[in-house]
């Protein structure tokens, strides 16, 4: 039998659209409540260096308003540890940030950076933190990863997302086969798989089928649908469609 399969809804963009216009309104963390009551699993909340989107003051918000789990997105810098430790979320996903990039293109190079991760890692980890590091599904990452005793890694699942966008099915296809082999290779040695980036309704299926997945996060797309449908509505398709394909 394979577990259920875990929905984090990242709500950075109704900050995205509530910061257009300066105010506060729509206000993330109504969309927070929405999440909770609809059956979401996670609140995932990127914090960026430039504020973007989520605020510092709407961190603490989140959290007393819902008892769901907040997954806190952060950059390995001394201000965000900081943060992290101040707001104790549940867990934090230590990602790459370009001030420059639109969104989070690639995964983190956990190898080539990792004598600078191992006290931002061993750090979250003795505040009970738990640790997940954003990266490529490769056996290079994935063994960084382990040397750095992470408890969780999140493929980033944005190359598949463009190929099934361009119509290109050898490229989907290999790409769901090197996240399926590395979330293999993740469970046996005792990490748990999580996935993310550029997941919509069409495209979802074949990443939750995979059976060592145990998280998606997911925002953009379930935000842009809340657009048209509402958030609740969003988020209670996609949940079906995971369920559907687990
Ligand atoms: N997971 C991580 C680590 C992310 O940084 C993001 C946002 O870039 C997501 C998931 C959600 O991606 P999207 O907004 O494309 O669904």
């Amino acid at each position: 039998m394979t577990s259920k399969l875990r929905l984090g809804v990242n709500i950075d963009h109704v900050a995205t659209i509530r910061n257009a216009r300066g105010g506060d309104h729509p206000d993330p963390v109504r969309a927070a409540e929405i999440v909770a009551s609809v059956g979401g699993d996670g609140i995932t909340a990127h914090l960026r260096e430039d504020r973007r989107h989520i605020r510092d003051e709407d961190l603490a918000r989140i959290q007393s308003a819902t008892e769901l789990p907040l997954n806190l997105e952060m950059a390995a810098t001394p201000e965000m540890l900081e943060i992290a430790l101040r707001h104790k979320p549940h867990a934090a996903c230590i990602v790459p940030e370009k001030r420059e990039e639109r969104t989070t293109e690639g995964g983190l190079d956990a190898a080539g950076l990792h004598n600078s991760l191992v006290p931002i890692v061993d750090e979250l980890r003795s505040a009970d933190i738990r640790v997940s590091l954003f990266i490529e599904a490769n056996e290079r990452q994935l063994d960084a990863a382990l040397r750095l005793g992470a408890p969780v890694v999140e493929f980033h699942t944005g190359e598949y997302a463009h190929a099934f966008l361009d119509g290109e099915s050898e490229k989907v296809a290999s790409e769901l086969k090197r996240i399926s082999d590395m979330a293999a290779l993740a469970a046996k040695n005792g990490i748990e798989p999580h996935a993310g980036h550029g997941l919509t309704f069409e495209n979802v299926q074949p990443i939750a089928a995979i059976p060592q997945i145990a998280e998606l996060n997911i925002g953009h797309y379930l935000v842009g649908e809340a657009v048209f449908v509402g958030l609740e509505s969003a988020i209670r398709r996609m949940r079906d469609l995971m369920d559907e394909a687990r």
